[in-house]
C-alpha cells in the first residue's frame, strides 16, 4: 500500500479482527485486516455485501457494540484509538474522523431543523456561538452545492431529496474539518443520476482540504480514478490491495477479477447484464479454514482448502514469475493466475 511519509502514516491498522458473539455461535467479521493510509490520500476498500467494510469501518469510528470482540491496534495521527475509546475518550470521533453513510437519514434527525442540526455540531464540538455556527452551516450548505442554502437551514430532513439529505450529511461530515472522512457506500441509496455527482463532491472537498478519505463500495468502478489505493476484502479477510493504477493495471487475485467483471461497461450495449459472480459470499461462521474464495474460485485446486492464503508481495512481471516484488502490491492466493485469466500453477 501507499508509503508512509516521514512523521508515519495518518491512519495505521494492525491485524484488526471482529468477533461478533451471537446466539448461534462467535462470528468471525473481520480476520486480520492490516493497511496503512497516508495523509491526503483516498482509500478504496472494495468488496460485495457482508465482506466485513462497514465493520472495519465501524471499527475505526469506535461504533461497534458491545458484544463486539475487536483485536489489533488502530493507530490515528499518532494516536491508539483503541485505548482512548477505552479510557472513554470520545472528543475526536465526529472532528477529526467522521463518517458518512448509506442512508443519510442514519445520521439525520428527523425533528429538527437543517440548520440547527449542522449548527450543534460546530457549538458541540468546537464552542462556536449560535451565530457564528449558523453563518458557518450556511457555508457549509453552499459548499456542498445546496440550491437556496438559507431557505435550507430551517427546512426538516423529510422536506429533501434523498440527493440533498446525502449532501446535508457530506457537510455535518465536514464541518468540525475533520483529517479523515470514511465514506460508507455514500450513493448506493441514491438516484444513478445522483450518484456521480455525490463521488465527485466527496472528491474535490478532499483536495480542496487535503483531508484523507477511506472509500467504501461494492463496486470496483467507483474507486477507479478516484482513490490512491484500493483493498479488495471478501469473508472478513484483505484478498488484495495495490495502488489504484498497479491493481488495475496488474489485477492479481481471481476475486479481484471477477468484481471486475460485474462492473457495468461504458461501451456495452444498453440492458446489458452484468455478469454476476457465481455462488454465495461465506457466512463469517465459515470463515477461517480455507481460501474464503474457494467455494466460488474456477482455479481453485486442493491445496486452497488446506489453510487461509496468506497476503503476500505479488512478483512484478508477468504472473507467477520470480523475480522483484512490488512492496505496495499484496494477494491472498496461492495460484497464480496470468492476465489471461487462466490459473498455472
Ligand atoms: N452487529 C452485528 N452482529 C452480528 N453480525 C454482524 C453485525 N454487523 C455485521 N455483522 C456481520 O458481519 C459481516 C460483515 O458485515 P459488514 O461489514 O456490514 O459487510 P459489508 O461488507 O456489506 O459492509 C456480515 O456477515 C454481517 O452479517
Ligand atoms: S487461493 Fe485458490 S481458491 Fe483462493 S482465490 Fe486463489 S485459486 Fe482461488
Ligand atoms: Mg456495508
Amino acid at each position: 500500500m501507499s508509503t508512509a511519509s516521514a512523521a508515519g502514516p495518518l491512519l495505521s491498522v494492525q491485524d484488526l479482527g471482529v468477533t461478533f458473539g451471537t446466539a448461534d455461535g462467535p462470528v468471525r467479521a473481520v480476520d486480520g485486516v492490516s493497511f496503512d493510509l497516508t495523509e491526503g490520500r483516498t482509500l478504496g476498500i472494495v468488496g460485495e455485501s457482508g465482506s466485513g467494510k462497514s465493520v472495519t469501518a465501524k471499527a475505526l469510528m469506535n461504533l461497534l457494540p458491545s458484544y463486539a470482540e475487536v483485536e489489533g491496534s488502530i493507530t490515528f495521527g499518532g494516536r491508539d484509538l483503541r485505548a482512548l475509546a477505552a479510557a472513554r475518550e470520545r472528543h475526536f470521533w465526529g472532528v477529526e474522523l467522521t463518517m458518512v453513510f448509506q442512508d443519510p437519514m442514519t445520521s439525520l434527525n428527523p425533528v429538527k431543523r437543517i440548520g440547527e442540526q449542522i449548527a450543534e455540531c460546530l457549538r458541540v464540538h468546537l464552542g462556536r456561538s449560535r451565530k457564528v455556527a449558523t453563518a458557518e452551516a450556511l457555508d457549509l450548505l453552499e459548499r456542498v452545492g445546496i440550491p437556496e442554502p438559507r431557505k435550507r437551514l430551517r427546512q426538516y430532513p423529510h422536506e429533501l431529496s434523498g440527493g440533498l439529505r446525502q449532501r446535508v450529511v457530506i457537510a455535518m461530515a465536514l464541518a468540525c474539518g475533520p483529517r479523515l472522512l470514511i465514506a460508507d457506500e455514500p450513493t448506493t441509496a441514491l438516484d444513478v443520476t445522483v450518484q456521480k455527482h455525490i463521488l465527485d463532491l466527496l472528491d474535490d472537498l478532499r483536495r480542496e482540504r487535503a483531508m484523507s478519505m477511506i472509500l467504501i463500495t461494492h463496486d470496483l468502478g467507483v474507486v477507479k480514478g478516484r482513490a490512491d489505493d484500493v483493498m479488495v476484502m471478501y469473508g472478513g479477510r484483505t484478498m488484495e490491495s495495490a495502488e489504484t493504477p498497479t491493481l488495475f493495471g496488474r489485477m492479481h487475485h481471481p476475486y479481484t477479477r471477477a468484481l471486475l467483471e460485474t462492473i457495468p461497461r461504458i461501451d456495452a450495449p444498453a440492458h446489458t447484464r452484468l455478469v454476476p459472480i457465481p455462488g454465495r459470499p461465506p457466512s463469517p461462521a465459515e470463515v477461517g479454514r480455507s481460501c474464503p474464495f474457494a467455494a466460488r474460485c474456477r482455479h481453485r485446486i486442493d491445496d486452497c482448502l488446506d489453510g487461509v492464503p496468506p497476503l503476500v508481495p505479488v512478483p512484478v512481471g508477468a504472473a507467477g514469475a520470480e523475480g522483484a516484488e512490488d512492496a505496495s502490491h499484496h494477494s491472498a492466493c496461492i495460484v497464480s493466475v496470468g492476465s489471461d485469466g487462466r490459473g498455472d500453477s
